[in-house]
């Protein structure tokens, strides 16, 4: 514990230093000597004006999560880029977005989001990237990455007078002409052969780009054949699924398998409850944040630890310009809490001026 403690102490200094767009994952085990950390950035968004232009904001947020990447101490062991490098999917967006990335020490996996898509359906970033879906053991851990923003044939092909405008009707949040994500039957079967080799007792984290439980349909935080993935993920003792693609805060537990967001490195999107005025579908465990500059590209932005322990996490969140939070294991509720603001009558409300 003493050794978990120090980790987390000195890792909390280093954030004292400013808002970091990245995600600090320490894999805690039983035997402190068996843990190890990874870094996790995600939606990037990296965008093309014209020429040799970008949008400034959206490349200083990876700049400035690659280089916070670099100073990490303890050192990750390796990083995972959680998808939407790119805004559009362009050639230009993902070479540059490359470009960024490859200033990283570490060795980088990376998983594939809807922006990177569905203007070329993933041609060009297999060219950069390589698969866009496959596993890898770690130190006792299984990984598995996948691209979980598939959606269904006839949406995708034979659809769009342009793969420009296929694009563009998938990029909006609040758009009635995209479709939900989904991982696919073509791939499940890939994840049930390549977790059969897997003793059921080994922890598994699966990296995936939308979120694998259905949340909110309406902004396609969502993924359609979620029911059949966590069936698949069930049978083990720990799981743990880190996404992208929300970027925001939400957390949730459904048996043994962790669901737990990273935060985006160009900008937060609102809780759905806040924006549409309608009831929450977040995960029942999510606790509201409270964006305290909801026009600052980078509030909401941060760092998070997730100690797995057990198949249980602890996630400490430090937010730009807002009061720190730690998610952790209730043994007397039995279930994951905001140690601080759980209780509703502590519980900053979320605005809902918009
Ligand atoms: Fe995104
Ligand atoms: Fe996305």
């Amino acid at each position: 514990m003493t050794n978990r403690r120090d980790f987390l102490q000195s890792a909390g200094l280093a954030a004292l230093a400013g808002a970091v767009p990245l995600t600090y994952v320490r894999l805690a085990f039983a035997k402190p000597e068996q843990d190890f950390n990874f870094a996790y950035i995600s939606d990037s968004h990296i965008q093309h004006i014209k020429g040799t232009q970008f949008v400034r904001n959206w490349d200083r947020g990876l700049i400035r999560a690659v280089a916070e990447t670099n100073l990490l101490d303890p050192k990750p062991d390796f990083v995972i880029y959680g998808g939407d490098l790119a805004q559009l999917g362009t050639k230009e967006e993902l070479d540059h977005g490359a470009e960024l990335l490859s200033k990283l020490k570490y060795k980088t996996y990376m998983a594939m989001g809807e922006h990177d898509y569905y203007l070329d359906l993933g041609e060009y970033w297999s060219k950069l990237f390589g698969k866009h879906w496959y596993s890898f053991d770690h130190k006792g851990v299984h990984f598995v990455v996948l691209n979980s923003i598939l959606t269904f044939d006839d949406w995708t092909f034979k659809r769009w007078p342009t793969a420009k405008q296929r694009m563009a009707e998938m990029a909006g949040i609040d758009n009635p002409n995209g479709s939900p994500f989904m991982v696919g039957a073509k791939q499940r079967e890939w994840l049930k052969n390549d977790l059969a080799k897997v003793a059921k007792s080994t922890p598994i984290v699966v990296v995936s780009h939308s979120p694998l439980q259905k949340i909110y349909k309406g902004w396609n935080f969502w993924t359609e054949d979620a029911e059949e993935m966590q069936a698949l993920l069930k049978p083990f003792d720990s799981v743990n699924v880190l996404y992208g693609h929300v970027h925001q805060i939400q957390y949730n537990q459904i048996g043994s398998i962790a669901f737990n967001s990273a935060m985006a490195t160009a900008w937060p999107w609102p809780y759905p409850a806040t924006y549409a005025q309608v009831d929450s579908h977040l995960p029942v465990l999510t606790v509201p944040m409270n964006r305290a500059d909801p026009f600052f590209e980078r509030d909401a932005t941060g760092w998070q630890f997730i100690n797995l322990h057990s198949g249980r996490n602890d996630l400490h969140y430090n937010l730009y310009n807002n009061q720190s939070r730690v998610i952790a294991f209730n043994p007397k509720t039995g279930r994951p809490e905001d140690m601080k603001f759980q209780d509703a009558s502590a519980r900053i409300e979320p605005q809902t001026h918009y």
